[in-house]
């Protein structure tokens, strides 16, 4: 089925077809601020200008002559052209589809099965794992699971910071101080209170620093002592990494760090170097780049290598293994100058799918207005952040439903969806204050509101004795119903965008609305009753359990069915 929204868009371009595309008139569609002015709405404001006529004009001539069997009415207000649509065709054209595809509706083959790297959490070891990450991780998944839903094969990548200067200092401050620190009770805090540590004695000890570079060049020339102590911070790490990513429900095709680039990364600087294209700037190899893009450093003083050297190599190695049509980066907005000097640098090495790609970047975490950081010691584990959030949750469930079934389990549940979901409701440009209380609460636009939402219509349709099984003809549809099935009926479309502009944020929102249609429509609508619309009420209840459970996995979050 066409989308509405395409379909009134057609029935308007074929009536104005001089002057207007299909596509200028479906980017003009509104929705009526007033429910009862018409389920979407055609401004005539620029067709007004062409032909230098009033918008009234424009609007009542164009209204007497858009037709179409779908449509019931159509008024023109003001400048505007609203259209009604038949409630119960409409309803029975959205139900039956959700009902033939279940949790496949909505889904498309647009990407042809291409494939799409995502590079995203990405956390840096021997440091805890930051907020920051937390956000490359719940949006990165979340886009994987998007591209899935339009046909494409995204590879999740978990480009693990483990390589660069900071691990010859780790080293350096490791053989100093390790007797001093507990490395076994909770090694990964030690080493960065040690690395900590060694940023404010570096600042008095310059020595410390050149200790540091020391150890990096060593590391890199294969010295088998910093090896091994690379080797073991590094599995520490990725053991503490992977207890999270199951909390979280994450997974990854490849964790590949950047030491695995390390043997990739000469041919790139050969390449830049017969190109032309590599400078000496103090001692260092840089790269010129054009207009105000400051140039990007490819080779220290000391021949160490740089993070853009080794994302050169990764970006080459992936085009190469995947020909993807697009290589995503889930990667917070400070980095976006790094990501402009790789792209200019791919760009004038010759390399053509430069433009594919994309960093898609994110704001902070905030706490009581300021980032949220790991910086300075003052360190936010998120394991003991999922851990309170957990206990909150316990507690809410515990004073609604005492004697819920595996009470423990739905509560991680509810606490992981929680976090996800209030990161993914604001558009990731956007900071986002971190708030416990506010994620958690059961009633406001959050996570636990839509899983809650969900075990409801569960709930419903267990009493009703609804089964999948059944056969199921939709009759009449409630006026009350309306809202629920253009809210269904936009579905679709809205995966389509959220993929294009890689943004899980419209995902959410849209979510939110289907709940809210749905609640309000439990609280005017008696659905368990011995009337004749029982059985189409059940089968609405049971398409918004559907969409909301595909939904919300397209988030990344999981809905319990009782809570
Ligand atoms: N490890 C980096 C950091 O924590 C993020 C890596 C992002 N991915 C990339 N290909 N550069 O800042």
């Amino acid at each position: 089925m066409e989308s509405l929204k395409t379909i009134w868009s057609t029935v308007v371009q074929e009536a104005v077809a001089e002057n207007v595309t299909l596509d200028d008139v479906y980017q003009l569609i509104e929705t009526p601020k007033q429910a009862g002015h018409g389920d979407l709405a055609f401004p005539c404001f620029i067709l007004a200008k062409q032909q230098r006529k009033a918008p009234t004009v424009i609007a009542s001539e164009l209204a007497e002559r858009l037709h179409h069997p779908w449509i019931k009415r159509v008024v023109a207000v003001g400048g505007y052209v609203n259209v009604l649509f038949h409630r119960n065709i409409i309803a029975n054209q959205v139900l039956k589809q959700i009902l033939d595809n279940g949790s496949t509706y909505g889904s498309n083959s647009s990407g042809n099965n291409a494939n799409v790297p995502i590079d995203f959490s990405s956390p840096n070891i021997a440091k805890p794992f930051s907020m920051g990450h937390l956000r490359s991780t719940v949006i990165g998944q979340s886009i994987a699971r998007l591209a899935e839903k339009n046909g494409y094969m995204p590879i999740r990548i978990n480009y693990i910071g483990d390589w660069g200067t900071q691990f010859g200092k780790l080293i350096a401050a490791y053989t100093l101080w390790h007797t001093e620190y507990d490395t076994k009770a909770d090694p990964i805090r030690a080493l960065f209170q040690m690395y900590v540590r060694f940023h404010k004695e570096a600042k008095h000890t310059p020595e410390l620093e050149d200790a540091g570079r020391q150890w990096f060049v060593k590391l890199e020339a294969g010295d088998a002592d910093a090896l091994a102590l690379w080797r073991w911070f590094r599995e520490l790490s990725l053991e503490s990494f992977n207890h999270l990513y199951q909390r979280l429900n994450v997974s990854f095709d490849l964790v590949r760090g950047e030491a695995y680039y390390n043997d990739k990364m000469k041919p790139i600087v050969n390449e830049l170097k017969s190109k032309g294209l590599l400078e000496e700037s103090q001692g260092a190899s840089v790269v010129r780049l054009d207009g105000e893009v400051p140039p990007c450093l490819i080779q220290k003083k000391d021949g160490a290598s740089l993070y853009a050297t080794r994302d050169l190599a990764a970006a080459f190695d992936r085009h190469t293994s995947y020909e993807p049509t697009r290589m995503l980066y889930v990667v917070g907005q400070e980095q976006a100058l790094h990501f402009v000097q790789v792209k200019e640098v791919l760009k004038k090495m010759g390399a053509s799918w430069a433009d594919q790609v994309e960093h898609v970047s994110f704001g902070l975490l905030l706490s009581g207005g300021k980032k949220m950081s790991t910086r300075k010691g003052h360190v936010v584990m998120l394991e003991d952040v999922l851990d309170e959030a957990k206990n909150r949750a316990l507690a809410s469930i515990q004073a609604r439903t005492p004697h819920l079934f595996e009470m423990e389990k739905v509560a991680e549940k509810v606490a992981v969806g929680a976090l996800i979901f209030h990161d993914l409701k604001h558009y990731r440009q956007n900071d986002v204050e971190f708030s416990l209380e506010q994620m958690l609460t059961f009633e406001g636009e959050t996570g636990p509101y839509l899983q809650y939402t969900f075990a409801r219509a569960k709930t419903l349709l267990e009493k009703g004795g609804w089964s999948e099984a059944d056969q199921h003809t939709i009759t009449e549809i409630d006026e009350e119903a309306w809202p629920i099935v253009k809210a269904l009926e936009e579905w679709p479309a809205k995966i389509k965008q959220a993929w294009q502009q890689t943004d899980p944020s419209l995902i959410a929102r849209h979510l939110l609305s289907l709940a809210k249609a749905f609640n309000t429509f439990y609280s005017q609508v008696r659905i368990i009753d011995d009337s004749a619309n029982k059985a189409t009420r059940l089968t609405i209840v049971w398409t918004v359990a559907t969409v909301l459970e595909d939904g919300l996995k397209l988030l990344g979050i999981q809905a319990p069915e009782k809570m």
